[in-house]
């Protein structure tokens, strides 16, 4: 269903959780600036993987069942502010059903590589 949405939640730059409504198939950078969730920085190559300021946090659960992120992606992620080891960037998630309540945590601050 391509009108189906997952309730979602980001954690901004201070710490303040905010709920998303994250439309299934579309990908977290898109879910962000949709919910016009004001991020400074975030996503500054519009999800060309071209930068890593869309890097997202993720519990290590929820993290373990996302499909693997491409080499491009982690090239990018190492050049990430803050690098944990279940770091994503967001414009490379694609939402799905099952994805309901999880929790996206945006880290403190940014490198824009570009
Ligand atoms: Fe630049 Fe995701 S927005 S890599």
């Amino acid at each position: 269903n391509a009108n189906q949405f997952v309730n979602v939640k980001v954690i901004d730059r201070d710490q303040k959780p905010i709920d998303a409504k994250a439309k299934v198939g579309s990908n977290m950078l898109d879910v962000i600036l949709d919910n016009k969730i004001d991020i400074d920085g975030f996503g500054a190559c519009e999800g060309t993987l071209a930068c890593s300021t869309c890097h997202v946090i993720l519990d290590s659960e929820n993290y373990k069942t996302l499909p693997e992120p491409v080499e491009e992606e982690n090239d990018m992620l190492d050049l990430a502010f803050g690098l944990t080891p279940t770091s994503r960037l967001a414009c490379q998630i694609i939402v799905e059903p099952r994805m309901k309540d999880w929790v996206f945590v945006v880290p403190k601050d940014v490198n824009d590589q570009r």
